[in-house]
């Protein structure tokens, strides 16, 4: 479907405020830091003697260098945003996704175009949100209305959107998101490898498996360091700059250090919880097998995947294996989702599904459709679909939590696999 003048140059302005929004990280959380300073000049001289006994002057300044830290890798992501192609022509980079979707190793290509979801996170507080599923929501018109007019200042959303992209580094590529990443990508794994049991290593790569909302990459890239064929979409300008940095600009393991939690001082047992450093990634991006097939696909899900045109439904029967993980609540119509899902997957297929219900589109201020159903409605919806429901369970998860935290929230996610009933 082409997309409309406006709706490239909304989306153009989109990109470059994101690309805006890493560059003034520094300025930004530098500033965030300096009010703390600010406020202890205010107190008697005592209680800032007293204090700087304690080393909070000292922890002030840590946190001021960390920042620089995470800033200098957070410029080297966009240092040069022309590779994701917005100067090419979109209806070009369409028609090339649906060509170059196969035979691609650790390439992300170009995004077809990102849907403008005007959307404020109502009322899931950043520290509850999974991560960063907001991520490429905005309102682009505003967006483009305001770039015309002034420099884009970011917002502390836009910020919120790129602190959750430094802990989903923590999630995906490093030894500490080990833990999380086995409670959560090894079921899927599991599960995946038991499906198709009864075809050889060989065989595996014939098999197209998708991971529609992949985040930064790593479930589908240890999908295709199994030797399936995987293929992974994302709509977020924030992880797909991102991702395409970890993947294709990595030459080393634990090449980059960050310290992802600096931005908060809350709930802290001690200074280490809040300013040790992550180092990333944990393996090289670039080691995969040779002949391995893994794409990452830019835009929107239901555009792509759901997408009909002349010739009738591009991915209908494609896909012989989907694997959703903190991913279907992104809906705004799970119908249409599962509806998705259930025409792409193909005859003896299996979708994968692990995450919670926090209804991304809930109490959105942008009168966006939402539909929030239970996790019993959406099982007996994906049957009701034409899908057969199997080990279902529940499993206890974080998402991208500081585990030194004092504070931590656990995900009762559900898990199930499903294949076509008819
Ligand atoms: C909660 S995150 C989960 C990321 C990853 N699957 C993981 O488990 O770490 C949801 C992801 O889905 C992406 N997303 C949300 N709606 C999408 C859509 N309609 N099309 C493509 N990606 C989408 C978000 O940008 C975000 O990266």
């Amino acid at each position: 479907m082409p997309f409309s003048q406006t709706e490239i140059e909304e989306e153009q302005a989109h990109f470059a405020q994101v690309i805006s929004t890493f560059k003034q990280y520094a300025a930004y959380s530098l500033a965030a830091n300096n009010r703390r300073r600010k406020d202890l000049f205010t107190l008697p001289r005592a209680d800032q003697e007293l204090l700087d006994s304690l080393g909070y002057k000292e922890k002030l300044a840590q946190a001021d260098r960390a920042i620089l830290t995470n800033a200098a890798f957070l410029n080297t992501i966009v240092a040069n945003p022309e590779i994701f192609g917005h100067d090419l022509d979109v209806e070009e980079e369409a028609s090339e996704q649906q060509q170059e979707g196969q035979n691609k190793q650790q390439k992300i290509q170009a995004p077809s175009h990102s849907h403008s979801h005007g959307h404020t996170h109502g009322s899931h507080s950043h520290s509850h949100s999974h991560g960063d599923p907001q991520a490429s929501m905005h309102n682009a018109s505003a967006d483009n209305a305001q770039s015309k007019q002034q420099p884009h200042r970011p917002s502390d959303f836009d910020m919120d959107r790129l602190r959750s992209t430094l802990k989903q580094f923590v999630r995906d590529w490093s030894e500490e998101g080990r833990a999380e990443r086995e409670v959560c990508y090894v079921p899927i794994r599991d599960a995946l490898l038991d499906h198709f049991a009864h075809v050889s290593i060989e065989e595996r790569r014939k098999l197209r498996v998708l991971v529609p909302g992949a985040g930064l990459g790593r479930l589908a890239w240890d999908v295709a360091n199994l030797g399936f064929a995987c293929q992974g979409n994302e709509f977020s300008h924030y992880m797909l700059l991102a991702s395409y940095y970890i993947l294709n600009r990595t030459d080393s393991i634990n090449e980059h250090t960050i310290f992802p939690y600096v931005h908060s001082f809350s709930n802290l047992p001690n200074s280490v919880a809040m300013l040790r450093p992550i180092a990333i990634p944990d393996v090289l991006p670039s080691s995969l097998p040779p002949g391995s097939d893994f794409s990452l696909v830019a835009g929107d899900f239901e555009e792509i995947y759901g997408a009909d045109d002349k010739e009738g439904e591009p991915h209908a029967g494609q896909w012989d294996a989907i694997l959703t993980c903190f991913f279907i609540d992104t809906a705004k119509n799970i119908v249409n989702y599962l509806r998705i899902i259930h025409r792409i997957l193909a005859p003896g297929g299996v979708w994968i599904n692990l995450g919670p219900l926090l209804w991304h589109f809930e109490n959105n201020s942008t009168n966006d459709t939402s539909i929030e159903l239970s996790l019993e409605e959406v099982t007996n919806l994906a049957r009701k679909i034409g899908f057969q429901v199997t080990h279902e369970r529940s499993i206890g998860t974080t998402y991208t939590n500081n585990a030194q935290s004092m504070l931590g929230y656990v995900y009762h996610a559900a898990f199930w696999r499903a294949t076509k009933a008819h």
